[in-house]
């Protein structure tokens, strides 16, 4: 499929890129979205495995909006169904409609933890309200998460995502403005640290309203978690009386249709779920025990406030459906799963034949290379771990796929994506490309672009920097 039919202008990008500064602080609309040393990007079509920049550039896209479009973008059935009920179905924002009915219904038939569920626009809105309601639930104060772990841009999981190596082990917010209070009612603890969870829950068991999990954290790569570990976030969540939510926002319906919790066995008592579920609509949902459900105010006189103009809108929730529809009854998990492996595989080999230590990982359609030794078929496990990756590099050999019209972000741990769009004629041209950009990156030397091997994190070391400016 091509990327749009629209013409483009070589140069047209800087122009639009301009206008975009004057108006847009930072001329992008995602803090994740300005890439240092790619200024002025604009994307003018989409389709497929594919985009196409206002310059008229061509890229196979591996970087996938972070992950929705599972079907590759403009899916034809899922665009026409979007389409179709925006003809037809105004969004009302009173009552429900047969969509959201049949969407809860098919979410709920789905993921193994979801009895009852609700729609947001967005993953942050359904953690958010992941852990308002286990607050509401349980009387108490605090959540524990993961280092490592992204759950969205609110206050209490705004922490300690891509931590420079100095910000691990404390609290490490990732914006300026946040309540102290509100990050001290977070405790963050080591991904795969079956210890430390035992430790955090004799200490604090009593206090804790909810653990929140990536099952698999992809927001720096992909961390594969050891089974023990989500067996004894549930043991000790039951225990104490906890709400232990995973945040399935990647890894469910792109890893499976119930997700991790359905691979794993684990069944969390809260899920959120977005991205690829309406493969780039905007949707999200939060479901799980009906009893912590039934806490949210669409019950009257519940106390869990609960609202959101766009939630449920038609043309979105047509986009689930057609996008679930579509992975149910065609072969989509199997197409991406075995590209994926073929990627992972065939990356393993070039890195042999460059003599690169690396560790390849991932699961299913998402892959990532870490540049580090002593890693040769294991995989890493902790974000300790993955401060042996050599950023340089990671950024280094992105920036230079571009030139072969392959786009994997150039941010550090960023994660690939395939979709089913993607095709093995694609995974040839990406190997081959990987191969000639890794070794011209060597041979430049890979520390030019550790300038863009950027942290998430270190906001209150700016904000104090920026206090003794002022001051
Ligand atoms: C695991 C996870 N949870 C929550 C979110 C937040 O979702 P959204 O960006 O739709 O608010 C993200 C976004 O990247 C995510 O990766």
């Amino acid at each position: 499929m091509s990327p749009g039919p629209d013409a483009t202008t070589a140069g047209a990008g800087a122009a639009l890129a301009e206008r975009a500064q004057r108006v847009v602080p930072g001329g992008v609309n995602s803090g994740q979205r300005s890439i240092p040393g790619l200024p002025g990007l604009v994307v003018a079509g989409t389709g497929g495995a594919r985009f196409r920049t206002a310059d008229g550039a061509e890229f196979t896209d591996y970087h996938a909006a972070f992950g929705p479009p599972l079907l590759g973008h403009n899916d034809p059935d899922v665009a026409r169904a979007a389409a179709e009920a925006g003809a037809a179905l105004g969004h009302m924002g009173v009552g429900v409609t047969e969509g959201e009915i049949e969407l809860a219904e098919e979410l709920c038939a789905l993921v193994p933890s979801l009895e009852k569920v609700l729609l947001t626009s967005t993953g942050s809105e359904a953690t958010f309200h992941a852990l308002r309601v286990a607050r509401a639930a349980t009387g108490r104060r605090l959540v524990v998460k993961f280092q490592g772990c992204y759950h969205g841009w609110h206050d209490s999981v705004s922490l300690n995502v891509i931590s420079a190596p100095d910000r691990v082990g404390g609290h490490d917010p990732i914006s300026a403005g946040i309540l102290p209070e509100v990050l001290e009612a977070t405790l963050v603890l080591p991904f795969n640290d079956s210890a430390a969870v035992r430790r955090c829950f004799a200490e604090h068991g009593a206090d804790i309203a909810a653990v929140i999990v990536e099952p698999v954290p992809h927001n720096v790569g992909a961390l594969l978690p050891h089974q023990e570990f989500l067996t004894t976030l549930r043991e000790e969540t039951a225990r104490a009386g906890s709400v232990l939510v995973f945040d399935e926002v990647i890894t469910g319906v792109r890893h499976g249709l119930g997700g991790w919790q359905q691979i794993s066995g684990v069944t969390p008592d809260l899920t959120t779920l977005g991205k690829a579920i309406a493969n780039g609509a905007p949707a999200g949902a939060i479901g799980g025990r009906a009893d912590l459900m039934e806490l949210f105010s669409t019950r009257p006189g519940a106390p869990a406030f609960f609202a959101g103009t766009y939630n449920g809108h038609p043309s979105v929730v047509a986009a689930a459906l057609a996008t679930l529809r579509k992975l149910r009854e065609e072969p989509v998990h199997d197409h991406v799963f075995r590209l994926g492996e073929r990627v992972r595989t065939g990356l393993r080999t070039v890195y042999e034949r460059l003599g690169v230590p690396v560790a390849v990982t991932g699961y299913g359609s998402v892959f990532v290379t870490y540049f580090m030794p002593g890693y040769e078929g294991r995989t890493p496990r902790t974000y300790t771990d993955l401060l042996a990756n050599d950023a340089g590099l990671f950024v280094g050999y992105r920036r230079r796929l571009l030139e072969h019209g392959i786009f994997e972000l150039p941010l550090n741990l960023k994660r690939s994506h395939i979709s089913y769009a993607h095709t093995d004629a694609d995974v040839d041209r990406l190997l081959e490309a990987t191969e000639a950009a890794v070794a011209a990156a060597l041979a430049d030397g890979g520390a030019r672009d550790l300038e863009h091997a950027s942290t998430m994190g270190g906001a209150a070391q700016a904000t104090a920097e920026a206090d003794g400016a002022a001051r």
